[in-house]
């Protein structure tokens, strides 16, 4: 592979991975908390996010920096061999690959379903008060993404940490 080409990944690994972390974290530490402490005009800030597509933003960025970081894998172990998988680095990087693409998988499969119920819900409610059925469905919705944000926050800050540090394993 042309190493114009191994740079580009590089810089497309690194760039977007940094961008689906930072988001995470932003999304974890600050925007959830503040959503939830906003009551019912959380549901409707929840609607204007969705409408700026920012969950669609965010797999975007989780995309490619696990295919860009595929491609890096495979040129960094030629073409998957064994060898570079038994160095240190091999595996230190193959774990934090793996976090993340756990982390990867819980966000799709049950924190996106999740934060788009919360936008179609915000997007009921605005304009008026809430029903209590709406309300409390709210309540539960928010506390699921807290919990579930929690945890994506937890698996990536462990991949980064593998990935920053595996060169020096
Ligand atoms: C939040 C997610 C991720 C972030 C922030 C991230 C960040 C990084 C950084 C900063 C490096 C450079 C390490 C160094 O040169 O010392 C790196 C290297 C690497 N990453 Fe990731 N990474 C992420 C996820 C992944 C995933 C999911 C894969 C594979 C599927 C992967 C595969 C690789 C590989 C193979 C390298 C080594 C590249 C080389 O040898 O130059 N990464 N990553």
């Amino acid at each position: 592979m042309p190493q114009s080409v191994i740079i580009l990944l590089r810089l497309l690994h690194i760039m977007c991975g940094a961008i689906w972390f930072g988001a995470v974290i932003v999304m974890t530490f600050y925007f959830m908390p503040a959503i939830g402490a906003a009551g019912p005009a959380g549901g409707a800030v929840m609607k204007q996010v969705g409408d700026r597509k920012y969950p669609q933003f965010v797999m975007a960025m989780m995309g490619l920096t696990i295919l860009s970081g595929l491609g890096l894998m495979w040129y960094a172990s030629s073409a998957f061999g064994p060898v570079w998988f038994r160095s240190p680095m091999g595996r230190t990087i193959s774990l934090g690959a793996a976090i993340a693409i756990v982390a990867s998988i819980y966000g799709s499969v049950f924190l996106r379903p999740t934060v788009m119920r919360m936008q179609a819900l915000g997007a009921e409610m605005a304009g008026g008060a809430p029903n209590p059925a709406q309300a409390t469905e709210m309540k539960t919705l928010q506390s699921k993404v807290t919990t579930a944000t929690r945890l994506v926050a937890i698996l990536m800050i462990l991949a980064v940490a593998a990935m920053a540090g595996a060169r020096y394993m």
